[in-house]
């Protein structure tokens, strides 16, 4: 996946002898040894590495638990009972996997919001950011059909709701949601297709994962003063620096992962999903999971008919058009400087955008009503009006402030011994 000459050299005849059938030993020193990253990389920059992790992790438990399970609403609510009681270790598989999806959205969220504040979309980066927001929208589907397999009250009424936005597509509405459900209603058919997706997807995120880090390695990295890599002093190369701040990183992530594993598992979850599901009951609150939250206060903000585009047309089209817009931010952003650092003004209005995103997600678990529906409303005029107007405005009129003439520069300025306490050595250059 390395984009320059390769630095490889084999040393052994077995290595000399692979590398000239199949060189994979040279695509991984290439790719995660000599590849040159950007030297002051910070915090922010470890969760894609995180996020690579926590797939791997989710796999892992998924299968094993899959093991268990039974994709049948005769039997799936106690199937998953029997993995929390019986099966060995088994509660710890289902807590990691179910705390797993949650903290995967987790770390997403962050590499997105990162992304948007050191303006990792723009060129030449495009494609890398678009195959983010397939990755985001795949592991989506994924988790929305994984909480319907344990078949609680939430799984079903969940479905139900989820499955039921499609009827508002005039024409092609009805077939689509029948296509879902395999029937009229959310049933065993519908249980069955989710399973087997469920299992799908997964495997193929992992395939759009390997084109997202290829697409890295083409451009390289970014880093947070958004100034391209200019020579070799700019760059560290990957092991040891990036691999043991990521591993770093990484625990530390694990450690708040293993506190609600350990100690509060269910906090993430909804009550009703350990009542089984009853087609009969319908929950108080029918509510998503926490990282759809927001998406479902901009799905219930649009009360109203937009000429001839029906409420419940409107906001599923607005919750389907949240998604959408990402894939066309490189081009919504028209500033010539790629970093928030150097942009006080959209500085300002991403912070804006992260508390607005925050209160979305609380008004989502509040009942749509009142006071709580004008705050979605506003919320969700300011989610859109900054990809529409605030991102291609302030590129033409803010005045950045004045950008350092390389990386090396920029990490110098910071501390006369160029970022490092005095007596540490600098970082050999890299070779590749
Ligand atoms: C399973 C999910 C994902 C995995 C495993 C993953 C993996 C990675 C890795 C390993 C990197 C390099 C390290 C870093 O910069 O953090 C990266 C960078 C990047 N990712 Fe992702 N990613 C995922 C999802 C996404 C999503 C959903 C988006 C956007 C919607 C996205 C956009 C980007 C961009 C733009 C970069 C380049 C960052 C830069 O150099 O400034 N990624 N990703």
């Amino acid at each position: 996946m390395s984009g320059g000459h390769s630095s490889y050299t084999p040393n052994t005849g077995i290595e000399k002898w692979v590398d000239a059938r199949l060189p994979l030993p040279r695509l991984i020193y290439d790719s995660f040894v000599a590849y040159p990253v950007p030297r002051n990389l910070n915090y922010a920059y470890a969760f894609g590495g995180i996020l690579a992790i926590m797939l791997v992790a989710q796999i892992i438990t998924g299968v094993v638990l899959a093991m268990h399970y039974a994709a049948d609403t005769g039997l799936a609510f106690n199937s998953v009972e029997k993995i929390m009681r019986d099966v060995n270790s088994g509660w710890l598989l289902r807590y990691l996997h179910s705390n797993g999806a949650s903290m995967f959205f987790l770390a997403v969220w962050v590499h997105i919001f990162r992304g948007l504040y050191y303006g990792s979309y723009k060129a030449p980066r495009e494609l890398l950011w678009i195959l983010g927001v397939i990755i985001l929208l795949l592991m989506m589907a994924t988790a929305f059909m994984g909480y319907v397999l344990p078949w609680g009250q939430m799984s079903f009424w969940g479905a139900t709701v989820i499955t039921g936005f499609f009827t508002a597509f005039p024409v092609i509405g009805d077939p689509i949601q029948q296509l879902l459900l395999g029937g009229f209603a959310v049933d065993n058919p519908t249980l069955n297709r989710f399973f087997s997706l469920h299992y799908l997807l997964p495997f193929m995120i992992a395939g759009v994962v390997i084109l997202h880090v290829w697409a890295l390695h083409v451009t390289g990295q970014t880093n947070p003063t958004g100034i391209e890599v200019k020579s070799k002093t700019d760059t560290v190369a990957f092991t040891p620096y990036a691999t043991l701040k990521d591993a770093f990183a990484l625990s530390l992530f694990f450690i708040l992962f293993a506190y609600f594993v350990f100690y509060m598992p269910n906090y993430m979850g909804h009550p009703d999903n350990y009542i089984p599901a009853d087609s009969l009951k319908t929950p108080a609150h029918i509510v998503p999971e926490w990282y759809f939250l927001p998406f479902y206060a901009m799905l219930r903000a649009i009360t109203f008919n937009i000429g001839p585009i029906n409420s419940k047309l409107g906001g599923v089209l607005t919750m389907f058009g949240s998604i959408a817009i990402l894939f066309i931010v490189p081009w919504l952003d028209t500033s010539k400087v790629r970093s928030a650092v150097y942009r006080p003004w959209y500085k300002l209005f991403f912070w804006i955008f992260v508390a607005n995103a925050i209160m979305l997600g609380w008004l989502g678990s509040r009942p749509a009503e009142g006071v709580y529906t004008l705050l979605s409303q506003l919320g969700t005029a300011f989610y859109f009006g900054f990809f529409i107007i605030i991102m291609p405005l302030l590129g033409l009129i803010e005045t950045p402030r004045r950008i350092p003439n390389s990386i090396t520069e920029a990490v110098l300025a910071k501390t006369k011994s160029g970022g490092r306490p005095s007596g540490v050595a600098a970082a050999p250059e890299t070779k590749g």
